[in-house]
C-alpha cells in the first residue's frame, strides 16, 4: 500500500475499477489504452475538452490540475490515480492522496519539478551529476564559478524539450540569459561533452518489488527526443550496468511508487552523469509498446494497482522515431498540412505506427511515434532508416 493511502483499500485494485489520470495529453492516452487493455475503466482529469487522453476515456473530467471540485469528482469515481504529467501541483495530488491511493507520491513529483532539487537527491543517492550551481537571485549570478562556463542555464521548473534553457559562453551571456528566463531560480551547469545519452525505466511497487526496462540509448536534436535505439550493444556493457544501478538506487532512495524515468549523458572519456528525471512513463520507454512483452504503460497500471510486477522481457530489437509535426510541412514551403505517406511506412516489416489524435500539426509538436521491431538491432536499424527516409526524418 502506498504511504498516505487511506482507510481500506482492497488491494490489489483488480481490473473492473475506475483508474484515473491527470493530465490527458499523449502519456494519458497510452496509459488509458494499457489500462483499459486489461479490464479497468479510466477517468482523465484534462481542462482541455479535446485533449488526446480524455477522448478516448470512460470518463472526462474537464478541470484544471488544481480545481479542488474537479479533482474530488476524480477521487469520487476512481479506485487510484496516477499522473502523465510531472508539473501538477503537488497540492493536487495529497488533496487526492487523503481519499485514494496516488502514484507516484506528491513528494516524489515535487522533487522532480525542481532541477535543483532533483539534483540533491541525485547526489544524496551516490549518483554523479554534472557540475552546477543554483542562480536564485542577482548574487548567485556575480559568485557563479566560471569554470561553469560554457554552461547551460536552466530554469529550475518547467522546462520540457529544451525549453527553458540557454547556452552561454561567457558571464555577460550569463547575465543576459537570465534576464530572458525572466529572473526566475534556475541551474547554471556546466557544458559536457556528450558521447551518448541514455535513459531507464524503472517501475516500482508499493511493496518495494524494483523492475526495468533495458537502457535505451537516446537521440535528441534541437533539445527534442528524435531516435531510441533498444538492443544488444546499443551501448557498452558497463555503462548500461551502471545506468540501471543509479536508476534503481534513486527509486529506492525515495522510496518510489510507479514508472520512473532517469535519463543520463556518457560523457566522451566513458564517464555516466545523472542528467534528470520524470516521474511518469517517457518518449523513451515507447518503443516498449512493441519491442517488450509488459510496456511502460503496462507497468503504470500494475504499480498503482498493486499488481504484481514481472520482469519485462525484451523479444524484439527497436527503434522508436519520434513523428514531430515538421513532418506534415514540405521543407521551407507555406503550404497547408498534408499527412505523411503512412502507407509507405507501413508496409515495412515490423512498423508500428501510433498517432496521439491531436487535430492540429504543428512544427516541434509531438503528434506520434513509429515503433521498429525486428529479428536483429542490423535489422531494426535498417527498416527504421528506411522509414525514416520516406518521413523526411534526417538519417541517424
Ligand atoms: N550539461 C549539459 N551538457 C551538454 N548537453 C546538455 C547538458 N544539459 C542538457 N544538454 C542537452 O540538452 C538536452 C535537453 O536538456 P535537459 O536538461 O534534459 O532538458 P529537458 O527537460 O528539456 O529535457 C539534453 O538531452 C542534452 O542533449
Ligand atoms: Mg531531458
Amino acid at each position: 500500500m502506498t504511504a498516505g493511502t487511506p482507510q481500506a483499500v482492497a488491494w490489489p485494485i483488480l481490473p473492473g475499477a475506475t483508474l484515473g489520470v491527470l493530465g490527458g495529453g499523449q502519456l494519458g492516452r497510452m496509459f488509458v489504452h494499457a489500462a483499459q487493455a486489461l479490464g479497468y475503466a479510466t477517468a482523465v482529469l484534462d481542462p482541455d475538452p479535446g485533449s488526446p487522453a480524455g477522448r478516448i476515456s470512460h470518463h472526462h473530467v474537464r478541470a484544471a490540475y488544481d480545481d479542488a471540485q474537479g479533482l474530488a469528482e476524480l477521487a469520487r469515481r476512481c479506485a487510484a490515480v496516477t499522473t502523465e504529467f510531472e508539473n501538477v501541483p503537488a497540492a493536487a495530488l495529497e488533496q487526492l492522496a487523503r481519499a485514494l491511493p496516488v502514484s507516484p507520491a506528491g513528494a516524489c513529483v515535487a522533487i522532480a519539478q525542481d532541477r535543483a532539487a532533483e539534483k540533491a537527491r541525485f547526489v544524496r543517492s551516490g549518483a554523479p551529476v554534472a557540475p552546477h550551481a543554483v542562480i536564485a537571485c542577482e548574487a548567485d549570478l556575480a559568485a557563479a564559478d566560471p569554470a561553469l562556463l560554457p554552461g547551460i542555464l536552466k530554469t529550475t521548473r518547467l522546462g520540457y524539450d529544451g525549453k527553458g534553457q540557454v547556452r552561454v559562453a561567457t558571464a555577460p551571456e550569463l547575465a543576459a540569459a537570465w534576464q530572458q528566463l525572466g529572473r526566475v531560480p534556475c541551474v547554471l551547469e556546466q557544458l559536457l561533452p556528450l558521447a551518448q545519452e541514455c535513459s531507464v525505466i524503472v517501475a516500482r511497487g508499493a511493496g518495494g518489488a524494483l523492475v526495468h526496462l533495458p537502457v535505451q540509448r537516446n537521440l535528441h536534436r534541437d533539445g527534442i527526443l528524435t531516435v531510441t535505439e533498444v538492443f544488444e550493444g546499443n551501448l557498452p556493457e558497463a555503462i548500461a550496468t551502471q545506468a540501471l544501478y543509479a536508476a534503481k538506487n534513486i527509486a529506492r532512495d525515495l522510496d518510489y511508487v510507479g514508472v520512473l524515468c532517469v535519463e543520463f549523458f556518457v560523457l566522451e572519456d566513458g564517464r555516466l552523469v545523472i542528467n534528470e528525471m520524470a516521474p511518469r512513463p517517457h518518449n523513451s520507454g515507447h518503443w516498449s509498446q512493441n519491442g517488450a512483452d509488459v510496456s511502460q504503460f503496462e507497468l503504470q497500471v500494475r504499480c498503482m494497482t498493486g499488481l504484481p510486477l514481472a520482469q519485462p522481457r525484451q523479444h524484439s530489437a527497436a527503434v522508436m522515431l519520434n513523428l514531430l509535426g515538421d513532418l506534415w510541412f514540405d521543407e521551407g514551403a507555406q503550404s497547408a498540412p498534408r499527412a505523411p505517406a503512412w502507407d509507405r511506412v507501413l508496409a515495412l516489416p515490423g512498423c508500428h505506427l501510433h498517432l496521439y489524435g491531436k487535430a492540429e500539426p504543428k512544427r516541434g509538436r509531438k503528434m506520434g511515434h513509429l515503433n521498429v521491431t525486428a529479428a536483429s538491432a542490423g535489422a531494426a536499424r535498417a527498416t527504421a532508416l528506411q522509414a525514416a527516409a520516406v518521413l523526411g526524418i534526417a538519417p541517424f
